[in-house]
Formats: C-alpha cells, sequence, structure tokens
C-alpha cells in the first residue's frame, strides 16, 4: 500500500484545501438517515475544477449511493473527463478509503490519481489509487 506524505502531493496547496473544504460542505449535505455516516468527496479534474457529492441513502438500501461516485457523476456531468484527485471526508473520527466500487468507477477516469482521506479532526491521510486497486480493468483494453 502506497501512502505518500503531503509534501509529496503533487496537487498545490490552496487547490487541497479548496478540495477539503468542498467535501466537508459536502458531508454536511449527506442524507444517511439509516447509517448516520456522513460522507463528502470532492474530486480535481485536469483543468482545474472540482465537483463535489455526498452520500445519498435509501430505505431501499442497494440504492444508496457513494459520496466518491456522486462526485464522480457531478464531474463527468460538467464535462471532466480525467481526475487528478479525490478528497473523501468524513464527519467522525474514521477516516473512509473509497469502497471497490468507487474504487472502480474513480480508476477509469484517473488510474494513478491521489486519494486524499480527512476525518473531522482534519487528519489527512494520502494513497494513489492504483495502490488502493492494483491491476485494475483498464478501460482501454475494453473500449479500443
Ligand atoms: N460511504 C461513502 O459514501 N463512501 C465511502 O467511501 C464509504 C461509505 C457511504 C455509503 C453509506 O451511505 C454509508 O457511507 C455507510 O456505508
Amino acid at each position: 500500500m502506497q501512502v505518500l506524505r503531503k509534501f509529496e502531493s503533487e496537487i498545490e496547496a490552496d487547490v487541497l484545501n479548496n478540495m477539503i473544504r468542498l467535501a466537508r460542505a459536502a458531508a454536511a449535505n449527506a442524507h444517511a438517515p439509516f447509517s448516520h455516516f456522513h460522507v463528502g468527496a470532492s474530486v480535481l479534474d485536469d483543468r482545474g475544477r472540482i465537483y463535489s457529492g455526498c452520500n445519498v441513502e435509501n430505505i431501499c438500501f442497494g440504492l444508496s449511493m457513494c459520496a466518491e461516485r456522486n462526485a464522480a457523476a457531478a464531474a463527468i456531468c460538467g464535462g471532466a473527463r480525467r481526475l487528478r484527485a479525490v478528497a473523501i471526508y468524513t464527519a467522525s473520527e474514521s477516516l473512509s478509503p473509497p469502497c471497490g466500487a468507487c474504487r472502480q468507477v474513480l480508476t477509469e477516469l484517473g488510474p494513478k490519481m491521489e486519494v486524499h482521506l480527512v476525518n473531522h479532526e482534519n487528519e489527512h491521510v494520502i494513497f494513489t489509487m492504483d495502490s488502493l486497486l492494483p491491476s485494475g480493468l483498464p478501460a482501454e483494453q475494453i473500449s479500443s
């Protein structure tokens, strides 16, 4: 598992702070009446734009959606095609790495993206997506 130190991040500090601010704001809007686990995510695309999303749960539990995939969907809708980083904020003590489904979806948009995990105490850990999903199915393999 590759854990980067903060100074090894390729994202500029002010951009990263903005990503974390937006992820935190998104978490405040989470719809999590069942788990009470509020998650916010923001993604940075290669044009420097940031999009956010929160988890949205549903009484049909299988229809619930993670914050990361909602942020990725917002990015695609806004014209993003390539992501450089994702910030995942949890309004709790736990740092929340992306679930398997989110890893697969995010990998397609940025196989080497930085993955920043932040909790409510501002603890901050950084991974790379290719260390969280080694040998992920490359989109090119299917689409070419
Ligand atoms: N959740 C996310 O939104 N992202 C994660 O990385 C982990 C889990 C959500 C899904 C569900 O609404 C709640 O957290 C509990 O699993």
